[in-house]
């Protein structure tokens, strides 16, 4: 998968992820001198957040990039992979936003998390839900089925269901105390094409490199009718997933 995370163009057109994650952060309810994970920690906005509410937190996030943006703030941030969490039993929670979508090996994923969790500890999170922007994968199967690519074989989500991702859970044995799915219209700060470009690159370089451009554009033009507002706003058709788990 080509996805790259430029932490310059992240905080310019992609900081609302982190500021729409105040809900996930309730949801952990975060305790002073508790002990976490952050999966996916990203530049470590939310990381941050959660050590200024007194936790001791570890980011992990598979991004070199990510990893040194949040080691700037002075956060314990390692690069790490998803599936390959190297702890033992160590954290009183696993807290994960906008992550877990890109991880095509959800189990091996809920099993390192399983790892890492001392008994008793919670896995909360939220990522991309099953139609979780349904417009942006239909319009990038059209345009890139006209030049002969077939989208589904680089599309890098995985938006599961909410009875999905409870059995995922269940079958490794946590206990599910709560799963939501809900839609979430997600206004854009800019240009859906700058979206396009930090969010779905392995669509885009799917294309040989001097048809990129074009492909933008007519990405553009197919998202318009179903994302554009008249005010000349782009709101995206984000779904989301929202758990609270635990290990017994
Ligand atoms: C997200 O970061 O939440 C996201 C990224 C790509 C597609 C949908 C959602």
């Amino acid at each position: 998968m080509t996805q790259h995370w430029d932490p310059e163009s992240y905080a310019a057109h992609a900081r609302f992820v982190s500021d729409l994650g105040a809900p996930v952060v309730d949801l952990l309810d975060p305790q002073p001198g508790e002990r976490i994970l952050d999966l996916g920690c990203g530049d470590g906005a939310l990381t941050e957040r959660l050590r200024n509410a007194g936790c001791l937190v570890v980011g992990v996030d598979s991004s070199p990039e990510q990893v040194w943006a949040a080691l700037q703030r002075g956060l314990d941030a390692r690069i790490v992979d998803a599936c390959e969490l190297p702890f033992d039993a160590e954290f009183d929670a696993v807290f994960s936003n906008a992550v877990l979508h890109w991880v095509r090996d959800a189990d091996a994923s809920i099993d390192a998390v399983w790892r890492a969790l001392r008994p008793g500890g919670r896995f909360v999170a939220e990522c991309g839900g099953a139609g979780c922007v349904a417009s942006v994968r239909e319009c990038f199967a059209e345009a890139l089925a006209a030049r002969g690519v077939d989208s589904a074989a680089v599309d890098p989500w995985y938006f599961p269901t909410a009875d999905e991702y409870r059995a995922r859970l269940e079958r490794r044995g946590f206990r599910v105390d709560s799963i939501e799915r809900f839609p979430r219209p997600t206004p854009l700060p800019g240009d859906v094409v700058h979206w396009l470009e930090v969010f779905a690159q392995p669509f885009i370089t799917a294309a040989p490199e001097l048809e990129r451009p074009a492909l933008l554009d007519e990405m553009r033009e197919r998202l318009a009718p179903r994302l554009q507002r008249p005010d000349g706003t782009w709101v995206v058709d984000y779904v989301r997933l929202r758990f609270a788990a635990a290990r017994p």
